[in-house]
């Protein structure tokens, strides 16, 4: 959550900052700020609001002209999303000024201590002490004096703090909140998040909890927290910045949508070898894998879904139990894990602040863990034992799409990969889940072209206010998804239910009108969804039936209906998706919602 940005050249920096923010404007959009050194003089901007906001404030004033400066976009965590609680802070001197990512734990003990002192706060945040730190202990040395204020903090900071005496100069810190350096050519960058900086360079540097990074136009010094140099390699982004862009579409989900076949393709294809599957990242042995009497899912939100999905696969397969848990309880449930206990993490972002959590409980308790993870270099990908990235390029949406199907295609992989492993399957079986496995990127190609009349769908029905999403087994799993996509990106009341369980009470609910969404994919339990949708009409729903292709009594049934391609029942789900998520798209669209940036929402909760 909070994007931030900081920037260090011979350019102007005003036009860098704003770009910069737009492009992590995904992260917060309550409010933002910049702070740039003019003439030796720190200048401020901020406004709730968007970003085009603070473009219209800085617009409407004299121009900021200068060649140092940070920026921040806000999600509220303490104090409301107002102009003074937007970042950046500035010292009471007027010397510094910071922008933070994250949470300070301890700022209610440092803030009595500084207005003790005599510090004055102008704002409600936890970030604010911060900078009055620094001034605090400066006596001349920058960077002693970030190094002395990292010392005082406790909880999670990506931190880029500027000093008007040294305006050449930016130094960022990082503790357990993403933070990215970006090398360029006579200049240097940072940012939250490597979108940011990838249309001016691909050379970055991927700090790690415990490291500051002074920054000048010439180059970068990287530093532990005993204040020793550290080296550390320089890596590549992979994606062209047009990956990060809308490329001609109304919204970035709408083109997240779109790009699933590729992104599946990427996923998928290169760990597909000789006719098996070949997960080259990790370490996890087979004698290992044959000793795992459990495996624990853990996530948060779609990924937390995506674990759902991935459960029935991995079981059916394998026939080791799986257990699909939500992070944000795992920690405090007591868990029973153990060294036989394989537990995967998943996560878009990697940076989860609940999902993270509950890996570190895992690995203290003692269970070997595996992060199913996009963003590379995430904290959730450095600390996990083994990682396995979904390859599915940037996801700037706040509502995932592409992030989730590819997690499940992973999981489907992992599935094959473990009961080859385990002796489950023989070489004929694992030869035909793989070659489905292969078809997946066209399936959800042709899930696209089948439901060309989702838009028509949409208008006719975004004027519900609460609705229903049935369905059995990995149809349940695919519900649960859906019907989040739909809640968060339209605002309309839905639930996911299990289609059996509706009549254990809550199909008093069930009243002439209320659009029930039946997905009866799965075709062995399909007589029974069959039954479940005669008792919701039988009480005036109507029904928006979701069924695989040429399935047509389903289609009898129903007043509407959305067509699923034909292929293994283990894999349906991931395809079954497709339509939901356009589905949610127009509702949205319909009504006139901010889709990519939902309220209240943003990309990345960084915290618990
Ligand atoms: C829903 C959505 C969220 C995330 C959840 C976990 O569309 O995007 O529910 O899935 O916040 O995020 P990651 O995967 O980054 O850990």
């Amino acid at each position: 959550m909070c994007g931030i940005v900081g920037y260090t050249g011979n350019e102007n920096v005003t036009p860098i900052l704003l770009n910069g923010l737009k492009k992590l404007e995904y992260r917060g959009y309550d409010s933002a700020g910049i702070a740039v050194i003019n003439e030796g003089k720190l200048e401020l901007v901020k406004s709730s609001g968007m970003i085009s906001a603070l473009c219209e404030k800085v617009e409407n004033r004299p121009a900021m002209k200068g060649t140092t400066g940070i920026g921040h976009t806000r999600w509220a965590t303490h104090g409301a999303p107002t102009d003074q609680n937007a970042h950046p802070h500035m010292s009471n001197d007027g010397r510094f000024a910071i922008v933070h990512n994250g949470i300070i734990e301890n700022y209610v003990d440092l803030r009595e201590e500084l207005i003790q002192c005599g510090f004055t706060f102008l704002s409600e945040t936890d970030t604010e002490v911060i900078v009055h730190l620094l001034e605090m202990y400066y006596k001349g040395n920058f960077r002693a004096a970030v190094m002395k204020v990292a010392s005082r903090l406790e909880g999670s900071y990506g931190l880029g703090c500027i000093c008007s005496d040294h305006p050449d100069t930016v130094i960022a810190v990082k503790e357990a909140s993403p933070l990215i350096i970006g090398v360029g050519a006579g200049e240097t960058f940072f940012a939250s998040d490597v979108t940011a900086l990838v249309s001016y360079t691909k050379n970055v540097i991927y700090l790690d909890d415990g490291e500051l990074c002074e920054m000048t136009p010439s180059g970068v010094s990287i530093y532990d927290f005993a204040g020793r140099r550290i080296e550390k390699p320089v890596s590549r982004v992979v994606w062209d910045i047009e990956a990060a862009e809308k490329g001609g579409y109304d919204h970035f989900m709408l083109k997240e949508i779109m790009e699933q076949p590729r992104a599946l393709k990427t996923a998928i294809d290169h760990r597909i070898k000789d006719g098996r599957v070949v997960l080259d990242d990790i370490s996890l042995t087979p004698d290992y894998l044959k000793t795992v009497n459990k495996i624990v899912i853990l996530a948060c939100g779609s990924a937390y879904y995506a674990g759902c999905a991935g459960k029935y696969t991995i079981e059916a397969l394998t026939r080791v139990p799986v257990f699909a848990e939500l992070a944000s309880e795992f920690r405090y449930s007591n868990p029973i894990i153990d060294e036989k206990t394989l537990v995967i993490v998943i996560s878009q972002s990697g940076e989860t602040a609940d999902t993270i959590a509950a890996l570190k409980e895992a690995k203290s308790i003692g269970a070997r863990t595996l992060a199913i993870v996009n963003v590379v270099a995430s904290t959730i990908a450095k600390l996990a034992d083994d990682v396995i990235y979904t390859r599915a390029g940037p996801e700037i949406a706040v509502a995932t799409t592409k992030g989730y199907t590819t997690q499940v295609a992973v999981l489907y992989l992992f599935a094959v990969y473990m009961a080859d492993i385990l002796g489950k399957i023989d070489s004929a079986e694992r030869m035909r889940l793989l070659s489905e496995i292969e078809k997946i990127p066209s399936m959800v190609q042709r899930a696209i072209d089948l439901n060309r009349h989702i838009p028509y769908l949409a208008s006719k029905y975004y004027k519900n206010t609460s609705l229903f999403f049935i369905g059995r087994n990995t149809d349940y799993a695919a519900c649960l998804e859906g019907s989040l996509k739909l809640k968060e990106i339209s605002y309309i009341h839905s639930e996911a239910y299990a289609a059996g369980e509706l009549k254990h009470g809550t199909i008093t609910l069930i009243e002439p009108g209320r659009l029930v969404i039946a997905l009866a994919c799965c075709e062995r339990l399909f007589d029974k969804m069959l039954s479940n949708i005669k008792e919701v009409k039988a009480r005036g729903a109507k029904v928006l039936g979701v069924a695989l292709e040429g399935n047509l009594r389903i289609f009898a049934e129903t007043d509407d209906g959305i067509s699923v391609p034909r292929f293994d029942p283990l894999f349906c789900s991931l395809a079954e998706v497709i339509p939901l998520q356009i589905f949610a798209y127009y509702v949205a669209k319909e009504n006139g919602c901010d889709i990519d940036k939902p309220k209240n929402l943003a990309k990345s909760v960084t915290v618990e």
